[in-house]
């Protein structure tokens, strides 16, 4: 979610760094910093919030000199966006400097350690316990003390270190964040995306997993030999992961988000979550007998499904409602009310003003944000980070499972707080945490729906229907369609066809019917019969196994099974994909539709 580059080599290492940053920064990243040791091997360390690009012309202007040095863009996923929680970070003698891309799980235990040792602590970020933990334990070996640092460590990382001390030196590692050498001509880059070095070099040897490596000027070792890999992407194709567009490369990320929210939050022995923005209220929280859930678009329909797994698993009487609507409401609320607040962006002006509308009357607010400092997170009372990265097609995909994880998250925990019972806690958490392979296989049926898109692009007309947990779930099969296709697409509860829709079905008007083996699945299967006797062409979306439902559909996409509530999860998946293709099909911007833009941050 953050971007490193490191360089070690015979050319001024800053200007390389620069450049590479700038590379990165299409994510929109929201602070940077730079470490680069001289030939005396003192450090120009600077770190400050904003974007590179902006300050471009002040940065070339700088005269740093040196040969070797790090640098990062963050995108902040806990830590305020300040110049202090910017990497690199430091030891308290100021002779290590690191730059870091993950989380780490343990930090806070690691980090209350540490300052019984002695440690003095200069930011709220997670990253600064690493640079701290390889003082503690260098003993002059950069390598030797990074190794046993990072043993301690839970969480994920690709890192790059270096040291006063132990110069002339660049030292790498991760675990479950990527990071790659380039090789060059008496020279060597880290990166944690091709996208940083592609112009300098296209000869990379990718880092695997718990792999530590060690770059001076003219050789490296790592544990393993690795092969050297030619890149094929150009520049433009690296910045989408050498995806077409952003929008796939987001939706293609999906499992990576579900897994990015749950990350050290769930504990399945316990059936209990910890959300640790919701420390500072928890005790409140216990109070609380209804709910108000708050978003636009496609944070809406995620607010919906959080209204089903709230009311069904912690018992607690739910309302959501729309922000543009919400605003201009008279909601009745009262002490025992708490509004939450849902926004990949933090930004948008709707949700914003119905939040200082509930501020105004005294209630608890929370937010389920994306982006770490928005004005969402920072006026609400309390909250959770969906963690997703930067979402940067304007379509919404990637945010909307993480902001799914986290209701199903809250659920646990204010159910756990009630009378939601240790079996029913473990059950939830132990299928969340099976979630991100699940969403690796849906992923898979990529190619097929690839498919059905060619064999219906030229219908003009879809419904999207399901019940209960997959009811927001159709509403938002349709927004997607409809908004990168331009194609006429309507989502809504399969019980309320025959009560007007099923006017319009002929054998020109496809309905998407989310019909997983649940609790509600023989009333859909009623809804596709009706749809079926009018001559309407049916695209079931089904569990795994059902053998049944093809007597019935024209076309049938499994996923596989779960939880009825976490079914949202794994059956808007396709739904994000067909609409993807379906765009892409009939040659339309996917990542940049017409009229619309990525936050709305207008009435
Ligand atoms: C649809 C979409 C929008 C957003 C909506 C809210 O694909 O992206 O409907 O979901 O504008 O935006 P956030 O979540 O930033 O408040």
């Amino acid at each position: 979610m953050c971007g490193i580059v490191g360089y070690i080599g015979k050319k001024p290492a800053f200007p390389i760094l620069l450049s590479g940053l700038k590379r990165l920064e299409y994510r929109g990243y929201d602070s940077y910093g730079f470490c680069v040791l001289n030939a005396q091997n003192e450090p120009f360390l600077y770190k400050r919030i904003g974007r590179i690009s902006d300050a471009e012309k002040e940065l070339l202007d700088l005269k740093v000199e040196g040969n070797i040095g790090e640098a990062h863009t963050r995108w902040a996923t806990s830590g305020a966006v300040t110049n202090k929680n910017a990497h690199p970070h430091f030891d308290c003698s100021k002779n290590i400097f690191l730059v870091h891309n993950g989380i780490i799980e343990n930090y806070q235990e690691l980090k209350e350690k540490l300052i019984k040792e002695g440690h003095k602590f200069n930011s709220e970020c997670d990253t600064e316990i690493l640079p701290h933990l390889i003082e503690k334990y260098f003993e002059g070996n950069l390598e030797e003390a990074v190794r046993k640092a990072l043993r301690e460590v839970k969480g994920t990382y690709g890192i790059a270190v270096i040291s006063k001390k132990d110069p002339q030196k660049l030292v790498a590692a991760r675990f479950s964040s990527p990071l790659l050498l380039g090789m060059g001509q008496d020279e060597t880059l880290v990166a944690s995306d091709p996208t940083a070095i592609i112009t300098h070099t296209r000869q990379v040897i990718n880092l695997d997993d718990n792999e530590i490596a060690v770059i001076n000027p003219n050789n490296f070792f790592i544990l393993k030999e690795k092969p050297l890999v030619q890149i094929e992407w150009t520049p433009e194709e690296a910045e989408k992961g050498g995806y077409p567009h952003f929008m796939l490369k987001e939706i293609m990320e999906e499992p990576e988000a579900i897994e990015n929210a749950i990350r050290g939050r769930v504990m399945v022995e316990d059936g209990s979550v910890k959300l640790g923005g919701l420390d500072v209220i928890a005790e409140k929280l216990r109070e609380i007998n209804r709910l108000i859930l708050v978003a636009c678009g496609t944070a809406h329909y995620a607010a919906q499904v959080g209204e089903y797994m709230l009311e069904e698993y912690a018992g607690i009487s739910c309302e959501v409602d729309i922000g543009s609507e919400f605003r201009y409401r008279k909601p009745i609320v009262d002490e025992k009310t708490a509004a939450i607040f849902i926004s990949q962006s933090g930004e948008t002006a709707d949700t914003l003003a119905a939040l200082r509308e509930m501020k105004k009357k005294g209630i608890l607010t929370l937010g389920i944000t994306n982006v770490v400092g928005s004005t969402q997170a920072r006026e609400t009372d309390a909250g959770v980070y969906i963690r997703s990265g930067p979402e940067i097609a304007v379509a919404s995909t990637k945010a909307f499972l993480g902001q799914l994880a986290t209701l199903a998250m809250f659920t646990v925990f204010l159910g756990r707080q009630r009378d939601m019972a240790l079996v029913m806690g473990k059950r939830i958490v132990s299928e969340l945490s099976k979630l991100p392979e699940l969403a690796k296989k849906v992923l898979k049926l990529a190619p097929e729906i690839e498919k059905l898109a060619k064999k219906y692009k030229d219908f003009k007309n879809f419904w999207f229907i399901g019940r209960k947990y997959n009811f927001p779930i159709a509403l938002e099969g349709a927004l997607k369609l409809k908004e990168i296709s331009y194609l006429h697409a309507e989502g809504i509860g399969g019980g309320e066809l025959k009560h007007g829709p099923l006017a319009l079905i002929d054998e020109n008007f496809p309905t998407i019917a989310i019909c997983p083996s649940d609790s509600v699945y023989e009333k859909m299967c009623s809804n596709i019969e009706e749809v079926k006797a009018r001559g309407g062409p049916v695209i079931a979306l089904a569990t795994e196994g059902n053998e049944e439902i093809k007597k019935i559909a024209d076309e049938v996409i499994y996923i596989p099974k779960t939880l009825e509530m976490l079914t949202p999860i794994l059956s808007v998946i396709p739904l994000h994909l067909f609409a993807y293709y379906m765009a892409v099909l009939l040659g339309k911007d996917v990542d940049k539709p017409r009229n619309l833009a990525k936050s709305i941050v207008v009435e």
